[in-house]
């Protein structure tokens, strides 16, 4: 999954009771995390609780926080010094501010965060968010609640779902978890002990909730798994489901447009998910697909078990499927042991690849995980250079690519309206942002534009067809 969201759940147009309380949930990391936002949400909204997008009037904070790099973690803490000094100065008012910490990090500290934070009343991790309300309780009962098992129960089973008014507040477009936690134990990953071994959710709960969201007016669905392309289920007539057989029966619903799903390990992607990029219309033609590294002998030790060479060959027989398919990747630099000709490797690869998005990362040793006890640690600077060589390739990579697309005529969703009062933005079947003159009620639909131009993170459009519904 990519880090690179950190934002508070918007505030939604709930019939707001007069003695309602409000939550502030600032969410951190990555997809799963925002869509666990809206899960611990509705799970708040039944014990009363509306969103609040200013932290000044919420009565409970929540950080959903993740635990992937150092600086990540690190924010959490330094974010809960500052909650400390509002608690201080609501008591003095004598308004009650409860704090939670959600997320990876409550995961992987769990007490440790009580003693460090003396301000945190509840400390939830990823699998007991069902049980939020109810250590809430206690929490306001004196307590001081850690809550970091992995839970018997499924917590998809008990997490209420949105009503339909909220779903529609949220827009059209919507994350889905179908599958969490990682076996894969790449060496430098924290995934496998914050998120727990995978687990894939049942055909039924996800072709519900997808159904729910399509009737509350969502058009496109991203499925989220931290290892996405290793869901697998039982069938509906027996035998075993994988991610391709679910992207075949989701596509069936009347009214889901598009779909998407992130984020996939290259030893995962079997023949039916290569398929369904090709036969699937709704299945949108953009792919992440983390290589990390291009030198074997670093893959190797990062236990990503797959050489440069079968990445690259897979992507032949993703592109043979789809040729209009995007490539998107996650790459770290200086992991334990690389040398310049390591790296040297992993340019050769973004250069074969030719990658349309990406998000590149230095190497932060995680207590616990293997990379953090090998030798040969890279120093900071070499990281850092090395960090901005890649950058520097992958945003030329990026701008040529949005640059290719200027004169080609295409499909975009509206998503949300624009800066400018007339504008709305859209969104390329690449996940491109393409701004395009239309009206706020035509949000929802599909409509055709051509590209006339190319900004650092957007594109400009003009309509040609209004709408091309399907
Ligand atoms: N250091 C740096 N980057 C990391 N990632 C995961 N763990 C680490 C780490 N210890 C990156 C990987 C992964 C993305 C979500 O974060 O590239 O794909
Ligand atoms: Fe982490 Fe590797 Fe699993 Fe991805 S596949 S979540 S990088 S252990």
């Amino acid at each position: 999954m990519n880090e690179h969201v950190t934002l508070s759940t918007p505030a939604e147009q709930t019939v707001e009771r007069p003695n309602s309380r409000k939550v502030f949930i600032k969410t951190y990391g990555c997809q799963m995390n925002v869509y666990d936002s809206t899960r611990m949400a509705d799970a708040l909204a039944s014990d009363g609780y509306v969103t609040t997008e200013d932290m000044a009037e919420a009565d409970l904070i929540l950080l959903n926080t993740c635990h992937i790099r150092e600086k990540a973690a690190d924010k959490v803490y330094s974010a809960l010094g500052r909650l400390r000094d509002m608690k201080t100065a609501r008591a003095a008012e004598g308004r009650e501010l409860m704090i939670g910490v959600a997320g990876c990090v409550a995961q992987a500290e769990g007490e440790e965060i009580i003693r460090r934070a003396p301000a945190v009343d509840v400390v939830i991790g990823p699998q007991t968010y069902h049980r939020l309300p109810e250590a809430l309780r206690r929490a306001r009962a004196g307590d001081r609640v850690v809550e970091t098992d992995y839970a018997v129960e499924d917590k998809f089973e008990h997490l209420p779902v949105a009503e339909q008014a909220k779903i529609r507040a949220r827009g059209v477009t919507s994350f889905l978890t179908v599958q969490e936690g990682c076996d894969k134990f790449c060496t430098f990953c924290v995934v496998p002990y914050t998120r727990g071994s995978e687990v894939s959710r049942p055909i039924r709960q996800i072709l519900d909730e997808a159904r729910r969201l399509v009737d509350g007016g969502v058009r496109e669905i991203t499925l989220l798994g931290q290892n996405v392309n290793a869901w697998r289920a039982e069938g509906p007539k027996g035998g075993e489901w994988g991610l391709g057989d679910l992207l075949y029966s989701l596509a069936e619903i009347p009214g889901l447009a598009r779909l998407r799903y992130t984020t996939s390990h290259p030893r995962d992607m079997d023949d039916k998910l290569i398929e369904a990029h090709r036969d699937l219309r709704a299945l949108m033609p953009y792919l992440h697909l983390p290589v990390q590294a291009g030198s074997d002998r670093i893959l190797k030790a990062m236990n990503r078990r797959h050489t440069a060479e079968e990445y690259l060959r897979l992507i032949d027989r993703i592109r043979a499927a789809r040729p209009d398919i995007a490539m998107s990747g996650d790459f770290i630099v200086g992991f334990p042991g690389e040398t310049d000709r390591d790296f040297e490797d992993t340019i050769r690869i973004v250069e074969e690849v030719n990658y349309a998005q990406a998000f590149s990362f230095k190497y932060s040793p995680r207590p616990g995980t293997p990379g953090a006890d090998l030798p040969d640690h890279v120093p900071e600077e070499v990281k850092a250079e090395r960090l901005e060589r890649l950058q520097a390739l992958l945003l030329k990579q990026q701008a040529a690519f949005a640059k290719s697309c200027i004169g080609k005529v295409i499909d975009i969703l509206l998503e949300k309206p624009g800066r400018n009062p007339r504008q709305v933005i859209g969104r390329s079947p690449w996940l491109q942002s393409v701004n395009v003159d239309a009206k706020t009620s035509q949000i929802g639909d599909i409509i055709q534009v051509r590209i006339i131009g190319s900004g650092p993170n957007s594109l400009f459009s003009e309509p040609i067809q209004s709408l091309i519904n399907y």
